[in-house]
């Protein structure tokens, strides 16, 4: 079994903050959407991975390199523009031979990863024969299916029907951006036209599969899944993230500092004269001095927060905080400063970068 990550597109949904480049790679507890992805793929014990890649190309290739940090071997797969998800599979051709593959969109996050998903495809197969099924996918249900794939349900319990975006949904079921084939959808992708978004869908590749006699089975998932591409918003998902985060100190921590519930201090941070109270995650070389971090924060690497008091909030890396009494529900982006100050004129001044918000107490 492969796996096709995708990591394309031109990252225009996804806009959290100060984060213009690639959206799989906004940072949710200090870790980049798309490293979770790659995560999932090693657990489930998939060691080829194709990358799909598109205008922010450059960036994912530095950050995730050749996957040996993953236990992965990638290989980067250009995708000129974005012409949709089954048009991705298409330009994998190669890659994947004749390969069963797991395919992942590199903005999904779900919450118990993909292992269970991969082995029901296989254990079933092996039970039934590599005839019975040809795909697989995973559906969760939501509150508004129109913004997603959607599934109808037959009274047998079988996909009839796929439908990308419906303005009236069939159900409230919305396909999981999580997918296995066997190679019969090689010709799925070859067969369908674009949609109207002009994008070939994988919605349709499948659609084609079942309306040509291929066997699509289903699965609903359990735990929770987040769409980040669908500008959800990125405290939501960093708190989720952090209430199944693995407690863990790589850092130093001061005799007078209190580490207190779920908290990870990663490699060469330092607590000095702090309270932490998770779930907190503290990235690398980050320094806490005489402060206090309160539940669902993350701050990245390299940042400082001195004399400050945070909670429920994201500070991305190289960032600073100093003597800020109260900081909530805050999202800070990379190479920022919030400090006091006793510069003349009293007065509040700010920097402020494009789509911010600054709410001042009254
Ligand atoms: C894509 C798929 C859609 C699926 C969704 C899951 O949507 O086309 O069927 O439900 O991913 O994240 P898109 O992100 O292209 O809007």
């Amino acid at each position: 079994m492969k796996g096709l990550i995708l990591a394309g597109g031109s990252g225009t949904r996804l806009r959290p903050i100060t984060h213009t480049g690639a959206k799989q790679l906004v940072p949710v507890a200090n870790t980049p959407i798309l490293f979770y992805g790659l995560q999932h793929m090693a657990d489930a014990g998939i060691t080829e991975v194709g990358m799909i890649v598109g205008d922010t190309a450059e960036e994912i290739r530095q950050a995730v390199g050749d996957g040996s940090r993953w236990g992965l071997e990638v290989t980067y797969l250009p995708q000129d523009a974005p012409l949709g998800l089954a048009h991705a599979v298409l330009i994998a051709r190669e890659f994947l031979g004749e390969d069963d593959f797991v395919m992942y969109l590199g903005d999904n996050l779900l919450r118990d990863g993909i292992t269970r998903f991969v082995e029901q495809f296989s254990e079933h197969r092996r039970a039934t024969g590599t005839e019975s099924c040809s795909a697989q996918i995973l559906l969760a249900p939501v509150p508004d299916p129109q913004r997603f794939g959607v599934a109808e349900i037959g009274a047998d319990g079988e996909v009839v029907a796929l439908v990308e975006k419906p303005e009236v949904p069939p159900s409230d079921l919305a396909l999981v951006g999580v997918y296995l084939f066997d190679p019969s959808i090689h010709q799925a992708v070859r067969e369908i036209q674009p949609s109207e978004r002009g994008e070939l869908e994988i919605t349709d590749a499948i659609q084609w599969l079942i309306d040509n006699g291929h066997r699509v089975r289903h699965e609903v998932l359990n735990g929770w899944w987040l769409d980040t591409g669908k500008l959800t918003p990125l405290l939501e998902a960093n708190r989720l993230i952090l209430e199944v985060l693995e407690p863990s100190n790589q850092g130093k921590v001061d005799e007078h500092s209190r580490l207190d519930g779920r908290v990870s201090v990663a490699e060469g941070a330092e607590i000095i004269r702090s309270t932490i109270r998770g779930p907190v995650a503290i990235g690398a070389n980050t320094r806490v001095v005489d402060s206090y971090i309160g539940p669902f924060s993350s701050v990245d690497a390299d940042c400082e927060i001195v004399g400050s008091e945070l909670e429920h909030s994201i500070v991305l890396a190289h960032s600073k905080v100093e003597n800020v009494p109260r900081v909530i529900d805050s999202l800070i982006g990379r190479h920022a400063v919030v400090h006091r100050t006793h510069q003349r004129p009293r007065a509040n001044r700010f920097l402020v970068g494009d789509h911010c918000q600054i709410d001042i107490d009254s």
